[in-house]
C-alpha cells in the first residue's frame, strides 16, 4: 500500500464512522509562541479539545504536515524523521476509549481496512503514577479484543502520557500500537518503546481527560476527548513489509539519487547509510518548511534557525559521503515531485523554494570545508590533552566565522569522541551580542569600531572594495570616508552615478574571488614616496608621517593604512553590498556585509 493509498483509506474508514474530514494545517502554527512547529495532528486542535466548538462538527479526521526537531538526533535510526504526517481521528467530547479502540483495531487489522494481523500487535498503556491511577481501562478493551496479557505493556508516563505540546493545556493517558517486525529480540528487556527495531511504533491514541495548568496541576476536563496519530511513514512501511521508513518508496528513490552524485551504496556501513538518511530526512523537512505558506528563510534565529540547521546538517553529511558540488536543489525538486498533489503550496513556491536552498548552500558550501580544517588543527593536541573538549571559543569561531550551527560543531567533535565547551560557547556567544549591540549604537567618527575578527575582515574587505569599484567605474575613485562596525562597513567614494546592478555584483564577484583564492595580506614599512611610487592608495587627505605602514592584498590591493588586518583573505566569508546609494554631490555610499552564515 502506498502513502497515498493509506491517506485516502484512513479518511474514507473515519468518513463511513460519521466523522467529517477537516484540512491539515501549516507547519507553522498560528498564534502560538509555544512551539515553533506543529508537532503533532491535534496542534491546531487544542481550542476545540479545551471546549470550543468546532464548525465541523464533534468527529473529526485528517492528515496534518508535522515537525519534530526533538527527534534530529535519533534521525539516523530506521524510524525516526524530523517530518512527517500524521493521520489522525478525533472525539470532541464525544465517543471516548471503547470506541475509539475499537475503531483503532478494527482499521489496523480488518482485512477491508488495513489487515495486519492481530498477532503481529502489541499494545501499551499507561501503569499510573502518584498523580494518576493505571489506564486499566484501556488495557481490558484491548484483551476484550483478542490482544493477550502478555502483548499489553503497562509503562510509565514517559511512554505512555501524551503532554500538551507547549506546557500547558490538554493531556492524559495514551494507548501506543505497535507491529512486531518479526525480527528477534535484542534481549529479555526489550519491549515496545526499545528502539532495537523489533517493534515499530505506528500509531497512539491519546485519552484527553486533564486539563494541565501553568502551576502544573492537571485539572480534569468535563468534557473528555480522543485524540489519535497514526505516522503514515511508519505504517507505511510496516504495510510494504519493510523494517525502515526508508526503505520505502519515497525514501528508496532519494537514496539511489544521492548512492548515483555520491558512488556510495546505501546498506554498505553504518556510517553511509546514516549520513544518507539525514540528508533524506533533513532535506524533505527542508523543502516543507521552504514551501510553507508562511514563507520561512534560514536564520540564526527561531524556525529559521532550525532550517538553518537541517541544511547545514545535511550538507556536511554530503561531504562525508565525498558529494562535490551542489546537490540539495536536485534532491529537493524530487521531494516537491512526490508531493505535490496532496500539498500543491509545494509546487506553488517550487522556483523560490530551490533558489533558497541553494543560496543556502552556496553560503555554507564556501566555509564548510575551512572550519573543519581549522577544526582538524586542533584535533592532535586536544586528543592527546587529558580533559580533551573544544574549548567554546573555537566552537564561537566555527560559528561566527564558519557559519557551523552549534549543534554540527557538536556532532563534529562527537565523532572523535569529544565534547564542547558549551558554556565557554554560550559566554563567547553573549559577549558578541553584546559587542554587535554596542556597534549599532555606537556612532563612530570614523575608523574601526574595535578589533574583533569580525570588524577587522571588514576592514580588509573595504580594501578589496576600493580597489574592486576602481577597475569596475574607473580610476576616478577615491575612498571619501570609511566607517565600520562589527556588522558592516560603510564605504564612501566619488563617483556622480548610481551604480547598476551589473556594476554592482561586478564588484562582488569581483571581491569573492579575492576572498576565495585566499590571498596573503602582508604589511610593510616604508616611506611615503616609496609608497607613491609603489602604486599604494593613499586618498583620504590625512597627514601621514614620513614613514607609513602599506599594506597589500596578495597583487591585488595595495593602500597606506593603519590596520588591522586579517593575515589571509580566505576566511573572511561572503561579501555583499546591501545598499548602494548617493550621499552628497558627486559622493556615492556603499553598506555592505560579510555573510558567514
Ligand atoms: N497527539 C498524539 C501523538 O502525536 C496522538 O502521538
Amino acid at each position: 500500500m502506498t502513502s497515498d493509498e493509506l491517506r485516502n483509506k484512513y479518511i474514507e474508514f473515519f468518513v463511513s464512522k460519521n466523522h467529517k474530514q477537516i484540512s491539515g494545517k501549516s507547519l507553522i502554527p498560528e498564534n502560538d509562541p509555544t512551539v515553533l512547529f506543529t508537532t503533532a495532528g491535534m496542534h491546531p486542535l487544542v481550542p476545540y479539545l479545551l471546549g470550543e466548538e468546532h464548525p465541523a462538527g464533534k468527529r473529526l479526521v485528517d492528515f496534518q504536515k508535522c515537525i519534530r526537531t526533538g527527534d534530529i538526533d535519533a534521525v539516523g535510526d530506521p524510524s525516526h524523521l524530523t517530518f512527517f504526517e500524521m493521520l489522525g481521528n478525533w472525539s470532541l467530547g464525544d465517543y471516548f476509549k471503547e470506541e475509539a479502540i475499537k475503531m483503532s483495531f478494527e482499521f489496523l487489522t480488518s482485512p477491508e481496512w488495513l489487515g495486519f494481523s492481530a498477532d503481529k500487535l502489541s499494545i501499551t498503556v499507561f501503569a499510573g503514577d502518584s498523580e494518576v491511577p493505571a489506564d486499566d481501562e484501556s488495557a481490558s478493551i484491548w484483551k476484550s479484543l483478542g490482544i493477550p496479557d502478555e502483548r499489553i505493556y503497562f509503562l510509565p508516563r514517559e511512554d505512555n502520557w501524551w503532554g500538551p505540546a507547549g506546557a500547558t493545556g490538554p493531556c492524559g493517558p495514551d494507548s501506543e500500537m505497535f507491529i512486531d517486525t518479526g525480527k528477534t529480540t535484542c534481549g529479555p528487556d526489550c519491549k515496545p518503546g526499545c528502539h532495537c527495531g523489533k517493534y515499530f511504533e505506528i500509531w497512539n491514541d491519546v485519552f484527553m481527560q486533564y486539563d494541565k495548568k501553568e502551576d502544573g496541576s492537571y485539572v480534569p476536563m468535563s468534557r473528555k476527548c480522543v485524540d489519535t496519530g497514526m505516522g503514515i511513514e511508519r505504517t507505511v512501511a510496516m504495510l510494504q513489509g519493510k523494517s525502515s521508513v526508508y526503505e520505502t518508496k519515497g525514501f528508496a528513490e532519494l537514496i539511489v539519487r544521492i548512492e548515483k552524485i555520491s558512488g556510495k551504496q546505501y546498506g554498505s556501513d553504518e556510517s553511509t547509510d546514516i549520513s544518507i538518511r539525514i540528508i533524506t530526512d533533513h532535506c524533505r523537512t527542508a523543502v516543507f518548511i521552504l514551501g510553507d505558506k508562511q514563507g520561512v528563510k534560514p536564520s540564526n534565529l527561531g524556525q529559521g534557525y532550525i532550517l538553518r540547521r537541517l541544511i547545514r546538517r545535511a550538507i556536511r553529511h554530503g561531504r562525508k559521503l565525498g558529494i562535490e558540488g551542489s546537490f540539495l536543489p536536485a534532491l529537493g525538486s524530487m521531494v516537491i515531485d512526490q508531493y505535490l498533489f496532496i500539498y500543491p503550496e509545494l509546487e506553488a513556491s517550487r522556483d523560490l523554494l530551490l533558489k533558497e536552498l541553494a543560496a543556502e548552500e552556496d553560503r555554507f558550501s564556501f566555509t564548510l570545508q575551512k572550519g573543519e580544517r581549522e577544526f582538524e588543527k586542533l584535533l592532535p593536541n586536544l586528543l592527546k590533552s587529558k580533559n580533551p573538549i573544544i574549548p567554546g571559543r573555537m566552537a564561537f569561531k566555527l560559528y561566527d566565522t564558519y557559519g557551523f550551527p552549534y549543534e554540527i560543531t557538536e556532532e563534529l567533535a562527537a565523532e572523535y569522541g569529544l565534547k564542547v565547551d558549551k558554556s565557554g560557547f554560550d559566554k563567547a556567544f553573549e559577549k558578541h551580542q553584546a559587542l554587535s549591540k554596542q556597534g549599532a549604537d555606537k556612532v563612530f567618527k570614523g575608523g574601526l569600531a574595535d578589533n574583533s575578527e569580525t570588524t577587522t575582515a571588514l576592514h580588509t574587505a573595504t580594501h578589496l572594495l576600493h580597489k574592486a569599484l576602481r577597475i569596475v567605474l574607473g580610476d576616478h575613485v577615491q575612498q571619501k570616508g570609511s566607517n565600520i562596525t562589527p556588522e558592516r562597513l560603510r564605504f564612501d567614494f566619488v563617483h556622480s552615478e548610481k551604480m547598476t546592478p551589473d556594476q554592482i555584483k561586478e564588484v562582488e564577484d569581483l571581491i569573492n574571488k579575492q576572498i576565495k583564492e585566499d590571498l596573503p595580506v602582508t604589511m610593510e614599512v616604508i616611506s611615503l614616496k616609496e609608497a607613491k611610487e609603489k602604486g599604494a592608495l593613499a586618498f583620504f587627505g590625512d597627514k601621514y608621517d614620513e614613514q607609513v605602514k602599506v599594506y597589500s592584498i596578495g597583487n591585488f590591493s595595495k593602500e597606506v593604512c593603519g590596520g588591522p588586518h586579517v593575515s589571509s583573505t580566505g576566511n573572511m566569508g561572503y561579501f555583499r553590498i546591501k545598499k548602494e546609494q548617493s550621499s552628497s554631490a558627486g559622493v556615492r555610499r556603499i553598506r555592505a556585509v560579510l555573510e558567514y552564515s
